[in-house]
């Protein structure tokens, strides 16, 4: 009696462990390759991409110029314009990728934070993308995905090692963020007003450019003098940045030596690009030496729109003669893009961290 007892007992523990064992060979088979389609939707460009074990298969961007007339995104019209634009671009990602819904993993899309109706239409194509081929759901976060351009894998750009700190400057954030692994950031520092993104396009409203403005300044800067107008560097506590005040600055001087010359904005354009974009740049990079002070942390990276701006990457190279490592994106990985969220995606999907098909979209998340 004790025998057979005995025996059964070791039956179902072998069965267990011949269980166990079968299911995480399974799982690292599933492993070896991952393949993850993403989706952002959080603002004004949709955009699908399929990566495998993080290596671009397809990057697909439709960007919104409806926006361009107003001098900022209208939320409404985003959400109207990914309504149009959700379909053909998945379709398209997976097209360029040379592969089917069946091979993909697992469906990552940007959960937030956001415009609330944009982030609404990439969540529920996913969620019906998945509902319908049986793929889990990854939700990713927009800014954390930002971040994780950086594990992009491409031949034009390194990966930095762990840790290292993140200047993460959008149309809607700027935050210093220390990422200890790719899943484990914590921000160190943040605007306590305007994003940098967004100085540059109130400043670019301000002398009469389109929205967005950013890329126009960069662009105009490039034929002017940066020291010819000087506008005001903020000086915040730690390591904590402030915008506004930079932009009441540029009103005030646009209108007094507009009132004395209509001409002066057209006649000194270069000029006032060069030295506003010379502000906002030495702005975010003080912090960051001084973030690189109190953290000892000599690997640089950056991430967000801004970080396509050639001044910043220009002086952050500079870094490197102060011993600084510095890595940059590539310029199609800084903007919106989802091949970052799908980079989210694969790092959750290795956790087997999935989302529901309960999940709201947020607007607001925290980090
Ligand atoms: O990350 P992003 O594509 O969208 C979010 O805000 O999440 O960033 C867009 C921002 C806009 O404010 C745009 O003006 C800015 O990035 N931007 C630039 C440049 N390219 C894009 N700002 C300065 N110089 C650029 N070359
Ligand atoms: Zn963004």
């Amino acid at each position: 009696m004790i025998i057979a007892n005995s025996l059964s007992t070791f039956l179902v523990v072998l069965c267990r462990c011949l269980f166990t064992l079968v299911k995480s060979s399974k799982l690292r088979e599933s492993l070896e390759h991952i393949t993850i389609l993403g989706i952002e939707s959080s603002c004004d460009e949709t955009s699908a991409s399929v990566l495998r074990d993080r290596r671009v298969l397809s990057n697909y961007i439709a960007n919104q110029d409806v926006h361009e007339q107003y001098g900022g995104v209208v939320p409404e019209l985003a959400s109207r314009a990914h309504q149009s634009n959700i379909l053909p671009v998945i379709d398209r990602a997976l097209k360029d990728a040379g592969i089917t819904l069946k091979e993909i993993d697992a469906i990552a899309y940007t959960v937030g934070p956001g415009l609330i109706g944009a982030l609404m239409v990439g969540s529920s194509f996913a969620k019906g993308l998945s509902i319908s081929t049986g793929k889990p759901l990854i939700e990713a976060h927009h800014m954390q995905s930002h971040v994780l351009a950086h594990f992009i894998q491409s031949p034009e750009q390194r990966e930095p090692p762990l840790p290292f700190l993140c200047l993460t400057v959008s149309g809607g954030h700027t935050q210093i963020v220390q990422v200890d692994n790719p899943l484990e950031q914590s921000v160190i520092g943040r605007t306590l007003d305007d994003a940098a993104g967004e100085a540059f396009d109130k400043a670019a409203k301000i002398i009469g450019l389109p929205y967005p403005g950013g890329p126009l300044i960069d662009a105009h800067a490039k034929a002017g003098d940066p020291h010819r107008f000087v506008f005001p560097i903020s000086d915040t506590p730690s390591l904590n940045y402030s915008f506004s005040g930079l932009k009441t600055a540029v009103l005030y001087f646009v209108r007094d030596h507009v009132k004395k010359d209509p001409a002066f904005v057209e006649e000194n354009l270069a000029d006032i690009c060069a030295s506003v974009q010379h502000t906002i740049v030495e702005t975010l990079l003080q912090k960051l030496r001084l973030a690189i002070a109190q953290t000892g942390i000599q690997h640089i990276g950056i991430a967000g729109g801004v970080s396509a701006n050639s001044l910043l990457r220009h002086r952050l190279l500079e870094f490197e003669d102060e011993g600084c490592s510095v890595y940059l994106p590539k310029f199609e990985f800084c903007t919106d893009n989802a091949a970052m969220i799908a980079t989210y995606g694969h790092y959750k999907y290795i956790q087997q961290a999935f989302g529901s098909l309960a999940t709201a979209p947020k607007a607001r998340m925290p980090y």
